[in-house]
């Protein structure tokens, strides 16, 4: 199937079907199996994970469909940030085991198993917020690693516990936990496959905030991704640009590339529009030119 996202505006104010109710919602059009989208702030496209009966383990047509929303979010102009949620008992509970133990190395080696999908979400330019309730395991805690900004819940439950499986983190996990929280912690919990909560992701600067309850969690979410979306879209990805290459680069070229984006952005409408409206006291209506 085709799934396709439409930024087209079909219901308000829907009862919701995974547990979160008291963010209004604007239900745009559902092709999708395995997904909810809605937009339910101007600028924000909220997608819900919905494969509760496996506590959104990611088979590979689930990849595909997050893939496809990914895609279709990011193209859509009326969209400036995402958010990406699960449901109160998990956000994603790894890749599909039962769909992936019978691969051989052959076809996970031969057919690059899992890259396209961890290759896609890393190239998003839009700003995307994930908001963790539950268990982020394994892909799980992978996804939200590779998204731009995590929030949580005090009670989420994130762990790679590949280890129990005969294997090892494949999405990125024992790199990118590694840079963020240390070698020493990160080796200890790739090695033992223990959980760590919410409270502790966000004590060790994995997540940037932590919430009591998980609709707090995606509330907050989605008012940051309203945020960011009422700023120049210009300006939104060209900070997202510059932010990820200081996990790349070293320092100094690191800011020698921000000073040419910087530069770069003279030559925008919005910087002329944003700096005009400061100057005069008005408020900026940016035109993401
Ligand atoms: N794959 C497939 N099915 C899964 C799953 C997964 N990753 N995680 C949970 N499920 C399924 C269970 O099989 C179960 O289905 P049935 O009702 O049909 O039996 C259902 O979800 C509910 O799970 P439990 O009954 O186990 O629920 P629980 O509350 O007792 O435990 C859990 C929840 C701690 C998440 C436990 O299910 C669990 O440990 N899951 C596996 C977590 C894991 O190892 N993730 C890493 C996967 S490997 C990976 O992701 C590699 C990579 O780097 C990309």
């Amino acid at each position: 199937m085709t799934a396709r996202w439409s930024s087209r505006v079909l219901a308000a104010n829907v009862a919701t079907r995974n547990g979160f109710s008291a963010v209004k919602r604007y239900v745009s059009q559902e092709a999708y199996q395995n997904l909810l989208m809605s937009t339910p702030k101007p600028g924000v496209a909220l997608i819900t994970l919905n494969r509760p009966k496996s506590y959104n383990a990611m088979s590979s047509a689930f990849m595909a469909e997050i893939n496809s929303a990914f895609q279709s979010v990011e193209k859509d102009k009326s969209i400036g940030a995402m958010v990406i949620t699960g449901n109160e008992k998990a956000f994603i509970a790894g890749a599909d085991i039962k769909e992936m133990k019978d691969l051989t190395f052959s076809n996970a080696y031969g057919e690059d198993f899992i890259e396209p999908w961890s290759l896609q979400v890393s190239q998003i330019k839009k700003p995307i917020i994930v908001a963790v309730n539950g268990y982020a395991l394994g892909g799980g805690c992978e996804l939200a690693m590779m998204a731009d900004i995590i929030y949580c819940s005090a009670g989420a439950t994130f762990g790679q516990p590949e280890i129990k499986l005969g294997i090892i983190p494949g999405a990125g996990g024992s790199q990118r936990l590694t840079k963020v929280i240390g070698k020493s912690r990160a080796m200890e919990l790739i090695l033992t496959g223990k959980n760590f909560s919410g409270r502790e992701a966000f004590d060790w600067g994995l997540a940037a905030r932590v919430f009591e309850t998980p609709q707090q969690c995606v509330d907050g979410a989605v008012d940051t991704a309203a945020l960011i979306a009422s700023y120049s879209r210009i300006a939104v990805k060209a900070c997202k640009e510059v932010v990820n290459k200081s996990q790349d680069l070293g320092i100094r070229e690191g800011v020698e590339f921000e000073r040419r984006v910087f530069h770069g952005l003279f030559g925008s409408k919005d910087q002329k529009i944003g700096m005009k409206a400061f100057a005069e006291k008005q408020t900026p209506k940016w035109e993401h030119q």
